[in-house]
């Protein structure tokens, strides 16, 4: 088989056949094929797009392409969940402990935060001591003792995937929508789950800004599911604004906990309870979504949901009283106000600003090596829709540096669109693809 060949059947628009498929993810992964011919194949892809068959072998190659977790030896369903990233996304904060508390079991390897998305892997790092390096075998005991971990990706896990993306960045073949696919569903296939909820964030601070381009990518990665058995269900979920009000890192964990707590925002805890339900189902705990709404709700109530993400921080080397006291997280030493410069209605906020001004403060990272600095942040005081007076706070800015603290002031204070009239209420879930 000739790499040129593929690249040339692909150019042409004819279907690979899942030998061609497999020869050139080993060949790419073991350096045998180079980056200028795997390229040139990206942006055939791009063009000509792959039939579902050609995407569910892809993302079976890049998931074989290196290690993969057996989580055979805990029982039950393992129901995994990924967002496409967002502003202010701690929903995995909240529905991991969540559901774990309800009895699906979470063996959960997230990622650190890139660009204006944050990360889960950083947001759990807020409490002193965490631990996200785990042993399998230490990984793997967690889940069956209290029925939660989460911890930092293996450096091992879709090598291929890894190579593929890094070139697709410089190459601008990231749009591809079975190359995002496939990358997304290895990883997942990779870390073993048996099932997988999918958070499909759209709007302008998220990766896909239409309705229309979430949908297809949804799609696409249902389809991948059902092609290799693994029963995937994709929500698709508003992006335009930031999700509840906190944005950072430490601040995020506190509205986490205040969530698991019964006193949460509204818009986070209505999605925690949307993806928490259907991983219920997913897992075979309820037989109805909104069976297993009532199940969070009273598991929320009774306290458990806060106990078990205390329990988890305590077995991966935290202090729970973290959980039962978060001002003991992180604080940032100054704090200052964007303040409403108009009578009228929030027209909008734009997420991607208000994530940039959060990466300004340092909360978050432009590249990989960047430090972060867990206290600062953004916290918000109001929402799309909500009646602002001129002069009224609309969101308070922590940090740790002054200089930084005036430039992201301007930016943040650039987030805000005004109307006089009220804008129309936004959907905060636009679709449900199964
Ligand atoms: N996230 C991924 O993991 N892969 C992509 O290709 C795009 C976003």
């Amino acid at each position: 088989m000739r790499m040129v060949d593929i690249i040339a059947k692909k150019r042409d628009g004819k279907e690979l056949s899942t030998e061609e498929i497999q020869f050139l993810v080993d060949g790419y992964t073991n350096g045998s094929i180079p980056d200028y011919q795997m390229s040139a194949w990206a942006m055939a892809v791009l063009f000509r797009g792959m039939t579902p068959r050609e995407t569910g072998d892809l993302t079976m190659a890049m998931a074989r392409s290196g290690e993969q977790l057996d989580l055979t030896s805990i029982p039950g369903v393992k129901v995994d969940k990924h967002s496409t990233g967002g502003v202010g996304d701690k929903t995995t904060l909240v529905v991991a402990p969540l559901v774990a508390a309800a009895g699906i079991p979470v063996a959960k390897m997230s990622g650190r935060g890139l660009g204006h998305s944050g990360g889960t892997i950083d947001k759990l790092e807020s409490f002193a001591g965490f631990q996200v390096e785990r042993t399998r075998e230490q990984f793997f005991q967690q889940v069956r003792d209290i029925g939660v971990a989460v911890i930092g990706q293996s450096g091992n896990l879709t090598p291929a995937d890894k190579k593929l993306y890094a070139l697709r960045d410089v190459t601008a073949t990231v749009e591809a929508v079975p190359l995002i696919a496939s990358s997304i569903m290895s990883k997942k296939i990779a870390a073993g789950a048996d099932a997988i909820l999918l958070d499909v964030k759209v709007g302008k601070g998220a990766f896909m800004k239409t309705l229309e381009e979430a949908e297809t990518l949804a799609r696409a990665m249902v389809d991948i599911g059902s092609q290799v058995g693994r029963k995937t269900v994709a929500v698709i979920s508003d992006m335009n604004q930031p999700l509840g009000f906190a944005v950072g890192n430490a601040l995020e964990v506190k509205e986490a906990i205040a969530t698991l707590a019964g006193n949460g925002p509204k818009d986070l805890t209505e999605l925690a309870l949307a993806i928490g339900a259907r991983m219920l189902v997913l897992g075979g705990l309820a037989s109805s979504v909104d069976e297993g709404r009532g199940r969070l709700e009273e598991i929320i109530a009774s306290g458990k949901a806060v106990d078990k993400l205390a329990q988890m921080v305590e077995a991966q080397g935290g202090n729970k009283r973290d959980v039962y006291e978060p001002d003991r997280l992180p604080q940032a030493g100054l704090t200052a106000q964007v303040t409403a410069q108009q009578d009228g209605y929030l027209a909008g906020i734009d997420a991607e600003t208000v994530g940039h001004a959060s990466v300004v403060l340092g909360a978050g990272r432009l590249t990989k090596e960047m430090p972060i600095d867990l206290a600062v942040g953004i916290v918000l005081h109001k929402k799309r829709g909500d009646r602002v007076r001129a002069g009224e706070p609309l969101a308070t800015l922590h940090a740790n540096d002054e200089r930084l603290l005036q430039d992201a002031l301007k930016d943040v204070a650039e987030a805000f669109a005004y109307s006089s009239e009220q804008p129309p209420e936004q959907p905060l879930i636009y679709k449900i693809v199964e």
